[in-house]
């Protein structure tokens, strides 16, 4: 699990090297396929419930669930970038996490979504502890985005994650402190909310995958898999090295999650037996 993890973070490290006016999201979609392989994983994400591609990638008003193709990236887009290695390839185990880039240089409201949404994954974060419950989650996010005068998605939750991509429990990026299931050392799940400038109600589009927001406003997306330890949590996704179009702008309000690991590489990561 930790490998998977590690590997998933250096996987978004190497991809935003590569976001810049110019650049289709298939070519994004060869690179991250490429390096898995290279790493000894496989893309979580291909022929995953028949999805195409090996990678997310969720430009603008796209929500999630983007899917790699002809569209080339320009000036002034943001893209979401959702990475699932599976390590080892047998019986491995999943990690999962993203970020959304900038491309080029963005307008003001641009800005504003994806710091909103950074920051609400950080506050979601800052949450887990033993005894917190998944509501306390959700309401940490909520409030917080909403009070930056944006929303939150309902109809896609993080989850739990292991040898499976997606199991219980899910959760939810809005909610009501106190209830849902209370949070116990070992669990392992992801936070990823999705938050909007404008409304929470998505649209899907035909392709049966690519999720969009219903008044075609700008969404954006941070997400993190976590491991409840006795006092706080684990981020397992934690990066080695700040992300290049997104963690290095002048205008990012980062958070904890972005002071990284100086060292080990996800080769020479340690391997226990699970988690
Ligand atoms: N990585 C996404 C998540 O965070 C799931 C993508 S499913 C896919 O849960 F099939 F679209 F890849
Ligand atoms: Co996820
Ligand atoms: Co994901």
């Amino acid at each position: 699990m930790r490998r998977a993890c590690s590997l998933a973070a250096e996987t978004l490290v190497m991809i935003s090297e590569h976001i810049r006016p110019g650049v289709s999201t298939e070519e994004l979609n060869t690179l991250v396929h490429d390096f898995t392989l290279k790493n000894n994983a496989i893309p979580g994400p291909l022929n995953y419930r028949g999805f195409p591609k090996s990678v997310c990638t969720s430009v603008n008003a796209v929500v999630c669930h983007g899917i790699p193709g002809e569209q080339i990236l320009k000036d002034g887009d943001i893209i979401n970038v959702d990475v699932t290695p599976i390590f080892p390839r047998r019986r491995g185990y999943h990690g999962d996490t993203s970020a959304t880039f900038y491309v080029g240089t963005p307008s003001l409201k641009a800005r504003h979504v994806v710091e909103v949404a950074r920051q609400s994954l950080e506050v979601g974060i800052a949450v887990v502890r033993p005894g917190a419950t998944l509501g306390d989650i959700g309401h940490a996010i909520q409030t917080f985005a909403e009070g930056k005068g944006c929303s939150v998605v309902r109809d896609y939750t993080g989850h739990g994650i292991g040898r499976r991509f997606h199991t219980e429990p899910s959760v939810p990026h809005y909610g009501v402190p106190g209830t849902g299931m209370s949070l116990r050392p070992g669990m392992t799940f992801t936070i990823e909310p999705m938050v909007n400038l404008g409304g929470f109600e998505i649209d899907h589009l035909d392709d049966g995958w690519t999720v969009l927001t219903r008044d075609r406003s700008l969404s954006a997306q941070f997400e993190h898999t976590i491991v409840v330890t006795q006092t706080s949590c684990d981020v397992r996704t934690r990066r080695s090295a700040p992300l290049k179009n997104c963690e290095d702008v002048p205008w990012a309000k980062l958070g904890p999650l972005t002071s990284f690991i100086p060292s080990p590489k996800p080769e020479s990561a340690p391997s226990p037996a699970s988690v």
